[in-house]
Formats: structure tokens, sequence, C-alpha cells
């Protein structure tokens, strides 16, 4: 068990004397009552008293772009980035097993997580240094001679989800930081201890107040953040239905700049024209990867009704056929899940498709205890199931089967989100055909592949309700700042 008792603010390991509150791990272990979650630890309840002294720290580190660390050449402050990626790594198997007790994902993938993460910001600075170049260069017209310069933007709140909990909070808190603003850094309530041992990582290498943290429950300590007017960049990857909420608590929300990842429903299209094997397994990956708890997961599989039965037969098979076991077994695919309200959420969702007709098609499908659901393949569903509308962020496969290829794409013109597609066919001209009206819908359209974030260098958005600004390594650089121009009329004492 991890006890945490102090956080990072303004430079120091503040000592926490106050509440607590438990962290219970999806994984479970025999008790005197049957299968219980086992306690990981603990972690301060701090108040937004605590919020508040992080965000004066936040400022005074800033200090209107003049303090030590936006003041800073890109040069040093790509130096304290190495050094924290150093630092970081050291403290690489401790987070890794963490994440595995925290949220219960597989040692594949949590190690991937870590050394994605690594990949990441290595490709930031490298960006850093190129877009550096790009942006300090001058600039002649009609008379006049500009310097660019990129700028930071101040102080930056960055929150992030359970899924991804090192990873998606360091694609917005790294570029940030990096650019010279000032963080505030609300840990995630899933895997929150996984970041204790990289506390010390951010007070070594930088400067004090450049990285604050926030503990307690968001829906307390951010309220009076977001209140104060003080915040200029919130980053937050969630719900749109939180982000809107926390935009309005803004007084002045044209002064704040939002970048967001939000909702997302991802749809693949399985014409009778595909590859079923190739299909299946893309499905399969890109549904059930970390148990369905992905952005990117695939949520809504339309499959043409030349097809229909054989792919859900194979699909179905191959589904019963994944590993289910604990986060460190040997070829683990599918594992207890962190949200202690989701397999009850999930059943909910399954019996309201099989009462309007659909059936569970694979062997142990929707099998479910406290903390575990296994896979279930739910098919024929239509647009008066939960599950055609719902994200529901789990394990479970809805399948829809059609007649026109125009059936998925109304259903995308008229969802409200617009984040990536995946289209099936070994029929060029086919695939060609589609890709056009897709590609105006969402943000990534993936042909004979799964829907995903990667490679962390691509362009990450999306459309409608799905996103606000870009992520990526040079899109975040760009988002976290802003080119200031120092003007000048060409004289002849300037010219050269
Ligand atoms: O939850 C959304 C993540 O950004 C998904 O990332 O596609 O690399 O798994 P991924």
């Amino acid at each position: 068990e991890i006890h945490q008792n102090e956080y990072l603010l303004n430079g120091e390991m503040v000592q926490w004397n106050g509440p607590v509150n438990e962290v219970w791990s999806p994984v479970c272990i025999p008790g005197a009552e049957g299968l219980q979650r086992k306690l990981v630890g603990t972690y301060p309840d701090t108040s937004p008293k605590e919020a508040m002294e992080a965000l004066d720290a936040a400022l005074a580190a800033y200090n209107n772009g003049m303090g030590e660390w936006p003041a800073m050449s890109v040069e040093k402050r790509i130096g304290c980035m190495q050094n924290f990626v150093y630092l970081m790594i050291k403290q690489r198997s401790l987070v890794i097993k963490l994440l595995m007790w925290e949220i219960g994902k597989s040692l594949a993938d949590s190690t991937k997580e870590f050394d994605r993460t690594v990949d990441y910001i290595n490709a930031t600075i490298d960006a850093l240094k190129e877009l550096d170049r790009e942006s300090s260069r001058f600039q002649e017209a009609e008379g006049t001679i500009a310097q660019t310069r990129r700028l930071p933007l101040g102080v930056v709140l960055s929150m992030g989800p359970f899924n991804y909990p090192l990873n998606e909070i360091f694609t917005t808190l790294i570029p940030a930081l990096i650019m010279g603003n000032t963080i505030l850094f609300k840990l995630p309530k899933h895997g929150i201890l996984a970041h204790y041992p990289l506390l010390e990582a951010f007070k070594e290498a930088f400067p004090k107040g450049a990285v604050n943290t926030l503990y307690g429950k968001g829906s307390e300590i951010i309220p009076p953040l977001m209140e104060s007017g003080k915040i200029n960049v919130l980053a937050f990857i969630g719900s749109s239905k939180v982000a809107n909420g926390l935009k309005k608590q803004h007084p002045k929300v044209n002064r704040l700049r939002a970048i967001l990842s939000l909702d997302a429903k991802n749809a693949a299209i399985v014409t009778n024209n595909a590859d079923l094997d190739v299909a299946v397994s893309e499905c399969i990956a890109g549904s059930l990867s970390f148990n369905g708890q992905r952005c990117t997961a695939l949520k809504l599989i339309f499959v043409q009704e030349g097809v229909a039965d054989e792919f859900v037969k194979k699909l179905s098979d191959a589904v019963s056929a994944l590993k289910p076991g604990l986060p460190w077994d040997k070829d683990v695919k599918i594992t207890p899940l962190p949200e202690a309200d989701k397999p009850a959420y999930l059943k909910e969702c399954i019996d309201d498709a099989v009462a309007k007709g659909a059936k569970v098609m694979n062997e142990g499908g929707g099998y479910m205890n406290a903390s575990f659901v296994f896979p279930a393949v739910v098919y024929p569903v239509d647009d008066s199931m939960k599950l055609y509308h719902e994200e529901q962020f789990g394990p479970v496969v809805p399948v829809v089967r059609f007649k026109s290829i125009e059936e998925p794409i109304d259903y995308q013109i008229n969802a409200s989100h617009g984040m990536q597609v995946s289209i099936f066919s070994n029929d060029p001209a086919e695939v060609a055909s589609l890709i056009d009206p897709f590609v105006n819908l969402v943000s990534r359209v993936n042909i004979n592949c799964q829907a995903q974030r990667g490679p962390d260098v691509f362009p990450f958005t999306g459309r409608k309700d799905s996103a606000e600004g870009t992520l990526s390594v040079f899109d975040a650089l760009r988002s976290f700042s802003i080119r200031s121009l120092v003007a000048a009329k060409v004289t002849d004492a300037n010219k050269e």
C-alpha cells in the first residue's frame, strides 16, 4: 500500500496531515465476504484553500511572462525537460505497477503507456527545436521588419481521465509546460497514485511554481479556480458536459483558451466487400483494447447485410476466445474495470437491447461480477436502443445490420460527435467513394484498420462535441502558445 501524505506546491513537497481519500483497486482478492476490492493506498483530500494556494504559486511563477520559467531560453527549458525524462525513467517499474493495480490495465498496455509517454516527451522536445527555428525568424513587408516570438499563455489547468492517467494528461501538461506556461495539475481520480513517484522529478527538474498539483474533489476545488478568472488555458480530456460546465464557471470565457478532447462513439463500417478476417481482428482490437475504455474505441459496428451473419459469427467466436484475467497474467486481454458502477450500467445497456430484440451472440458474453465484465457482442442493434446512442466506455460490442451505405453515413451526419471512423472494404472504388463524406464529418478516417490516436505525432482532434483545439506534438505546442511580434520601420540604420 502507498499512503501519500504530501503534494507538490511551489517547488516543495508539502506535508499533509488532513483527511485522505482511499484508492481501491479493481483487482479483487478473496476476503471474509467473498471477493473484495483491494486497498491500494490513500492520497490527500485537499480543500479549495490548497487549490487557491496552488493558483497563487502558478501566477507568481508566471509573473506576466517575466517569471524564471516563462522567461527562460528555449534551450534551457529543453534541458529541464530532458532532466525530467531522465528522472521519470528511474520510476518506470513502480509507475507501471501502480497503473496495473489502480486501473486494471494489463502489464503490456501499462508498459506501453509509460514508454509511449517518454517517446511523446522526446518528440515534443524535438518539435520545439524546430518550431523555435521557424517562429523566431524575421519577416519584412511594406517597409516594416518584424521578429516573431512564440510565447506562453499563462496559467494552464490540466485535467485528464482515468483510462490513460499518465499519457493523456502528459499530452497537454508537457507541451503546455515546455512552452513556458505554469501548470495546475489536477490529478485523475483513478491512476492518482501512479503519479506520486513522479512528483519528485517535477520538483527537481523545474523551477518552483512551474508545476503545482491539485488533489481533493474536483467538484469542490475546480469551481473557485475557474471563477477567479485567472486560468488562461483549460486543458481537459473527458466529457463535453463537464467541459462546458467548467468553461461556464470562468467569468470571461473569451479570455479562456480551451484545449479539449471529449465525447466519441466511433463507428466501423464493414461492407459486403470487406476481408472479414481483417475486419474481425481490427474491430476486436478497436472495440476491446483496455476493455473498450478508450475515446478512440470502435463503439458501433455497422455491417452490410450480405456479410452480416458470417461477420457476426466470426466476431463472436473470436471474442469468446479472448483471455480474461488479472493485469499481470500472461497474454491477458480482458481485465477488471476501475469504475465501481460500470458493471451495473453495462448490464442496463445490454438488458435494454435484449428487451428490444437483440441477442448476446458470444459464449460468456456479459458475464459480470463486482469489477469485471466479459465482453458481449450484441446483435442486431438499432436506433431504439441505448447501445446505439451511448458511448458506454466498456467491453460491449454493438453490431448494427445495414442495407444501404447511406445508413452509416446518416448515422455520422446526425451524431453529436465526430472523432473517427473505420471503413472495411477491399474494393478501392468503394473506399474512395466513402472517404470524402466521412473525412468531412470526423477528424480521422481509418481504412481497413481500427481507430486509434497514435502514432502520437499525428494530429489528434475531433469535430462537433468531440474536441476543441488539436493535440499531438507540433499542434499541441501551437495550442499552448501565441505568436507576438516586435516590429520596426525599416530604416537605413537597421537595414543590415
Ligand atoms: O481515450 C482516448 C485515448 O486518447 C485513446 O488513445 O487510441 O492510443 O488508445 P489510443
